[in-house]
């Protein structure tokens, strides 16, 4: 382990991407304070990042909406970054209750936001997402490539967030931001301690795969199979979560070592690669050794036909590079799943 580096605010600690995140920057050397209100997580996962680590975690439970609980949080501890990753994620119950969506998604970001100026907390780091881009007309997209008009109010919220972040480092000098734009995060730590918890019926593709493998689920629907692409499937790009979670490493290095060249920064964060529904079902399959039921059923709304990311920039400039290889990732995911069905 390397010498001690700043601490680390991470609010959605206990999360998917905020798990996997803190164990990287632990490994880095960072120290981190973990937040989160348990809202979509459970406090079994600080506990599965104890475990990996081996130590004590700092956790105090928050909701990022209550600014005077955040308040205190600020008071009690010193760091110069966040990381901040609470916020709600599902697009369809976005279109449902977009109030929720913008309460809780902006409030929250805000709240931070209000009390890093406060405080005199430098850097931020924003999980945006690949959605900002929408169907885009070229591909792989760049960060460049324009913004679509946003298709849910999930990722409304992520293109309001991003111009707030935009303008707050601009206005304020001691600001300093980093969004990155996630692809699609699979997979899950390879001790199989940590992963995805998806409460109730999964949205994402892996976790739908992997609980249709351990039997939860009858059969796994692949929405559409007449899209204008390979094999008539929607294309994506699948990135490994622990890749993932170091590309937060390479942002937060970058803030804290004083390297931007601007005030606020983009990253995309993907592998560079796209890969089909249907591919990784049967590189699934082939890499656990199982069969899966599934049927194509027509399309799913607000679905792009493609997306995937030009990696260049976050390469040259973070540094940073997707390293895990798919099949590696899909065993990850498949031994999460049944380290937490406790199928042997
Ligand atoms: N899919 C299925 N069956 C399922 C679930 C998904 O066929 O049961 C397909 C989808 O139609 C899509 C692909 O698998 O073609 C990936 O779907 P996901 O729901 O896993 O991911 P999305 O690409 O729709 O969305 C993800 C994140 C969003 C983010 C978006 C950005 O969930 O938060 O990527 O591109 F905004």
């Amino acid at each position: 382990m390397s010498k001690k580096k700043d601490t680390v605010l991470v609010s959605g600690g206990a999360g998917y991407i905020g798990t996997h995140t803190t164990v990287a920057l632990i490994e880095a050397g960072y120290d981190v304070v973990m937040i989160d209100n348990f809202s979509n997580s459970e406090p079994s996962a600080v506990e599965g990042v104890e475990k990996i680590l081996g130590r004590k975690m700092t956790f105090e439970e928050c909701d990022t909406c209550d600014i005077k609980a955040l308040r205190g949080v600020f008071e009690r501890h010193e760091f110069s970054t966040v990381i901040h990753f609470a916020a709600y994620k599902a697009v369809g119950e976005s279109m449902a209750e977009p109030l929720k969506y913008y309460q809780n998604n902006l409030v929250s970001y805000m709240n931070i936001l209000q009390l890093m100026k406060e405080f005199g907390r430098p850097n931020i780091l924003f999980s945006s997402s690949a959605t900002v881009y929408g169907d885009a007309d070229v591909l792989p997209v760049t960060e460049q490539t324009p913004r679509k008009p946003a298709t849910s109010p999930y990722g409304n919220t992520k293109q309001i967030a991003e111009d707030i972040l935009r303008d707050c480092c601009a206005a304020y000098e001691g600001m300093y931001g980093i969004a990155l734009r996630y692809f699609n995060p699979v997979g899950a730590h390879p001790s199989a301690l940590i992963g995805e918890l998806p409460r109730g019926v999964p949205n994402n593709l892996l976790p739908f795969v992997t609980q249709t493998a351990a039997g939860l689920r009858e059969c796994l629907s692949v929405f559409g199979n007449d899209y204008d692409t390979p094999d008539g499937t929607c294309l994506r790009d699948y990135i490994d979560v622990v890749d993932l979670a170091k590309a937060h490493v390479a942002a937060v290095d970058r803030m804290t070592e004083g390297k931007m060249e601007q005030k606020y920064e983009i990253f995309n964060v993907g592998t560079g690669r796209p890969g089909s529904v249907l591919e990784l079902l049967t590189r699934f399959e082939k890499a656990n050794d199982l069969k899966l039921p599934y049927k194509i059923v027509g399309r799913r709304p607000g679905d792009v036909p493609a997306v995937w990311a030009d990696t260049a920039v976050a390469n040259k400039v973070l540094g940073w590079k997707a390293e895990r290889d798919l099949d590696d990732t899909l065993r990850a995911a498949w031994a999460w799943e049944k380290h937490l069905r406790n199928i042997k």
